[in-house]
C-alpha cells in the first residue's frame, strides 16, 4: 500500500475519458488499495483512478461511516431522481469549494473488487459522491458545472 501522487487542476489527464476495466488482477487490487490510502491521506470522500494518473474506470468512496470504503469498478449510473444543491470540493482542486446541482438519488451498477456485479441505490452524500466520481471517469470536472458565483477558496486550518 502506498500513497500515489495526485493530479491537479490544469493537468490534461483530468479531461480524458477512462477505459473499462477488463481484468481484476493483482495490479488492479494494488491500485485500489493505493487509491483508498491516498483518499484517506487527503481526507477525501471519493477518488477516481484518473486522479492518480490511471485512466481506468475505478472509483473509491468513503463516507467515514460504518460501511467503510467502497470500490466501484466500471460503474454505470442507470437512474437518477430529483436534484440536490450541494457544497462540493475535489482532491484535484485543493481548497476550492462551490455549489453544484447533483441528483438527489442515484441508482448505479458496478463491479466490486471481487468481480461481482452489484447495484446500489444511493441518496444524499453517497449519490453526490457517485455522480462526482463517475464524472471524473468521463473527463468531467465539478469546476465546469458549478452554480455561478459560488466558488470559494478556503485555506486549510493549520
Ligand atoms: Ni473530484
Amino acid at each position: 500500500m502506498a500513497i500515489r501522487n495526485l493530479r491537479y487542476e490544469g493537468d490534461d489527464i483530468l479531461k480524458k475519458k477512462s477505459r473499462e476495466v477488463e481484468v481484476i488482477d493483482d495490479k488492479l487490487q494494488t491500485l485500489i488499495d493505493d487509491m483508498i490510502d491516498t483518499m484517506h491521506k487527503y481526507n477525501g470522500v471519493g477518488l477516481a483512478a484518473v486522479q492518480v494518473g490511471i485512466l481506468k474506470r475505478v472509483i473509491v468512496i468513503d463516507l467515514y461511516d460504518d460501511k467503510g470504503p467502497i470500490v466501484l469498478i466500471n460503474p454505470v449510473i442507470i437512474k437518477t431522481k430529483g436534484e440536490q444543491e450541494v457544497e462540493e470540493g475535489c482532491l484535484s482542486f485543493p481548497n476550492q469549494f462551490a455549489k453544484v446541482v447533483r441528483p438527489a438519488e442515484v441508482v448505479a451498477e458496478y463491479t466490486d473488487r471481487d468481480g461481482k456485479r452489484m447495484r446500489v441505490h444511493a441518496k444524499e452524500l453517497l449519490a453526490q459522491a457517485i455522480a462526482h466520481e463517475v464524472d471524473h471517469l468521463n473527463g468531467e470536472l465539478f469546476i465546469d458545472k458549478i452554480v455561478p458565483g459560488t466558488l470559494e477558496y478556503i485555506e486549510p486550518e493549520e
